[in-house]
């Protein structure tokens, strides 16, 4: 109709729908799933039982964490075509551009996966994925190292047989590192969703046209690739890299970043909604602590984000602005300490993040929900007569 549009830049104060499956509180600093506190989910529960708890609402049982597992296992072998096309890329292209390629290429091999008009086609489309992805992200990180492109081992659990698929060497047995799966089944439970992020709003608004998961899915990694979203880890140590190498000064860089002249920002600093400590940092700092203490890892890299955070959470112009370390600012000191390289830390933020993004599209979906496509205020210019090239 012809009410009135008011204008709200990057929605900060819209509601873009009505959702069962994440809640967080900006204020206090809460996150929980379905109603499980992130703190309980990641300190007792494995990533495979949060996939299954964010997409299908319960925790699983037994029995239907076996099942959902096998119907995985079944789906776990990706078209050896698909190498056809990461062979297209130069060895430096990012893992995020040949992953969100990768993801689109998948609705080519999966043709059914599309028109998802019956929950049994939707189960089927979400088993698919969840099984390939992760395939994806290894042969994206091999790439870049030369190593072979295969599979896992169904034997293995569902987090086990990612770090298998990236980390095994062929001429060695692969045993699992207790210490890293353990770490990485915390990361990946604490990426796993965050309520309506850009990623998932993107998520949404794609597959608000029925456009498919797939499609859906590789439009929210192409979202959260950039630095002031997911991309911001590789951003963080990439600013503690030059803090390091500007001899450990964070004082110059903290100036830089209450500079308005400098469009330099602290990196892992900042939420639209947390104006507390995000408690996914809370845990991630006390995991990086535990793990590179486990792994026998020294990291100055760690010391100086300490330093950071100490500085500005003493600091008028972080304090003021409530600008707290989030998510972002200390997972890329775990991903180092486990040897991941520092362009694939988003594609870890997209690995973790993609039960959320599947939880929300199958939401939107089975709600029906409308296509997004909002309104605007006109602002160009008034109706003009046409001018003829020559007279221009
Ligand atoms: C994620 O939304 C989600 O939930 C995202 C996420 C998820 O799980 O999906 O949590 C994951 O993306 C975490 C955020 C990762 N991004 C970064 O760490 C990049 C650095 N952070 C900022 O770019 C910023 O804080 C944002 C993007 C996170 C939030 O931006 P907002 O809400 O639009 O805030 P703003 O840009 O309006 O900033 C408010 C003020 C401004 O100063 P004033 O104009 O009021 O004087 O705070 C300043 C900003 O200049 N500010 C910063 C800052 N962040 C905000 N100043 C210096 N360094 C920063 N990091």
């Amino acid at each position: 109709g012809s009410g009135i549009i008011t204008i709200d830049p990057g929605f900060k104060n819209t509601g873009s729908c009505e959702s069962a499956i994440t809640y967080l509180d900006g204020e206090k600093g809460i996150l929980r799933y379905r109603g499980y506190a992130i703190e309980d989910l990641a300190e007792k529960s494995t990533f495979l039982e949060v996939i299954y708890l964010l997409i299908f609402g319960e925790l699983p049982t037994q029995e239907q964490l076996k099942k959902f597992k096998a119907d995985i296992d079944d789906e776990a072998i990706v078209d050896q075509d698909m190498k056809k096309i990461i062979d297209g890329f130069p060895k430096y292209a990012h893992p995020m551009g040949v992953l969100s390629s990768l993801t689109s290429a998948l609705i080519a091999f999966n043709p059914s996966s599309v028109e998802v008009n019956s929950e049994e086609a939707m189960y089927k489309a979400i088993v698919k994925l969840l099984a390939k992805f992760p395939v994806l992200v290894a042969w994206t990180y091999h790439k870049r190292t030369g190593l072979p492109m295969d599979y896992g081992d169904a034997n293995l659990g569902y987090v086990e047989n990612i770090a298998k698929m990236m980390f095994s060497k062929p001429n060695r047995e692969y045993k699992p590192n207790p210490v890293v799966i353990a770490a990485l089944e915390k990361l990946l439970i604490l990426h796993a969703d965050h309520e309506q992020n850009c990623s998932t709003s993107t998520v949404r608004i794609v597959g608000s046209s029925h456009a498919g998961l797939y499609a859906s899915i590789s439009a929210g990694i192409s979202a959260l690739w950039g630095p002031l979203h997911g991309g911001a880890n590789q951003a963080v140590l990439e600013m503690l890299e030059a803090i390091k190498a500007d001899g450990g000064d964070t004082k110059k860089y903290m100036a830089k970043a209450k500079d308005k002249d400098d469009p330099f920002r602290l990196m892992g600093f900042g939420h639209r909604v947390y104006k507390n400590f995000d408690p996914r940092a809370k845990i991630i700092k006390v995991a990086a602590d535990e793990v590179l203490g486990e792994l026998g890892v020294q990291d100055p890299i760690l010391d100086i984000a300490k330093g950071l955070e100490k500085e500005a959470l003493e600091d008028p112009y972080f304090v003021d602005r409530k600008l707290y370390p989030n998510v972002d600012f200390y997972s890329g000191i775990i991903y180092r300490a486990l040897g991941i390289p520092v362009e694939m830390f988003t594609v870890m933020f997209a690995l973790g993040r993609l039960p959320g993004w599947i939880a929300q599209w199958r939401e939107m979906r089975l709600r029906n929900e409308p296509i997004g496509r909002p309104r605007q205020v006109y602002i160009g210019e008034n109706h003009r007569d046409y001018k003829d090239l020559e007279s221009r």
